[in-house]
């Protein structure tokens, strides 16, 4: 009989500050979900998922719908690795019952083991209220897409010693209310280090140098599928070129008449 496999819990997660590296991924689908959970501790099914795998030009819209949809998908294709599922801009900013209302829809919906908003000081009270109640809170602080309307764009944070001191309140107060990890994102490298070393949850750097406890990145960016590629990005693959080659491959075997060969073409049976 297979051996049941015990998925990472944010309990094990929070554990992890100061020891082994944390190593996370993002993954919007099943298929892409089975191979990153061999290789990561957790996988976000991240509200980037609406500029990924739809096409748009921010995370604004994405919905709870979307999010649940795919969360279940990432939950079917892995075993192992924690489940993190993104709370969608709108869904948890009014007030903590709001919040937990649809944090608790998603971990019942999807089955994953915990939720990630964005936002530091302003969100301490519901980060604190929705931990209270059972519902495992990661937060994100720095630069935190759903806001880029107030940010005026994308923009890399920490600059100079006020950006400093926000920053680190703000990872301060979202830690001291429960979150069990951080993912800063777009931080400068001494104010990641210097967040670190003084905060208790684990920090999850994207954008924010290797002085973070753990590293994520998009997955369809770190594959080289993306069109654009941040400074922060490595390309460990290639998969837009192996993608296009074998779609044009495809293309010209078809127009030639050589795709399906005789060992693709189905024979009537021999009677
Ligand atoms: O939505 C996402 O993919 C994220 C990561 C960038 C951390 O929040």
């Amino acid at each position: 009989m297979a051996e049941a496999v015990r998925r990472i819990t944010a309990v094990d997660i929070a554990k992890r500050k100061n020891g082994e590296r944390i190593v996370a991924l993002t993954a919007y689908h099943a298929h892409t979900a089975g191979i990153v959970d061999r290789y990561c501790d957790f996988i976000l099914v991240g509200d980037s998922l609406g500029m990924v795998m739809h096409g748009l030009e921010t995370t604004v819209p994405v919905t709870l719908d979307m999010m649940i949809l795919q969360g279940r998908a990432v939950m079917r294709g892995s075993k192992r690795a924690l489940v993190v599922v993104d709370m969608p801009f709108g869904s948890y900013e009014e007030n903590p019952e709001q919040a937990f209302r649809n944090g608790a829809r998603v971990l019942k919906e999807t089955g994953a083991g915990a939720i990630k908003l964005e936002g530091g000081k302003h969100m301490a009270e519901t980060v604190a209220f929705l931990v209270r109640r059972g519902v495992p809170v990661m937060g994100h602080v720095g630069l935190t897409p759903q806001a880029v309307n107030t940010m005026g764009g994308f923009r890399v944070q920490g600059h100079g010693e006020e950006g400093q001191k926000l920053l680190e309140d703000d990872a301060r107060t979202i830690a001291d209310a429960g979150a069990f990890a951080i993912v800063m994102e777009g931080i400068v490298e001494p104010v990641a280090r210097a967040v670190t070393q003084s905060i208790a949850a684990p920090t999850i750097g994207i954008g924010a140098s290797p002085a973070c406890d753990g590293q994520i990145l998009v997955l369809e960016d770190m594959l080289g599928l993306s069109d654009w590629t941040p400074k922060f990005v490595k390309k460990f693959g290639a998969l837009r070129d192996q993608i296009e080659a074998a779609v044009s491959a495809y293309a010209d075997e078809v127009r030639a008449g050589t795709f399906p060969g005789p060992e693709h073409v189905y024979e009537p049976k021999k009677r």
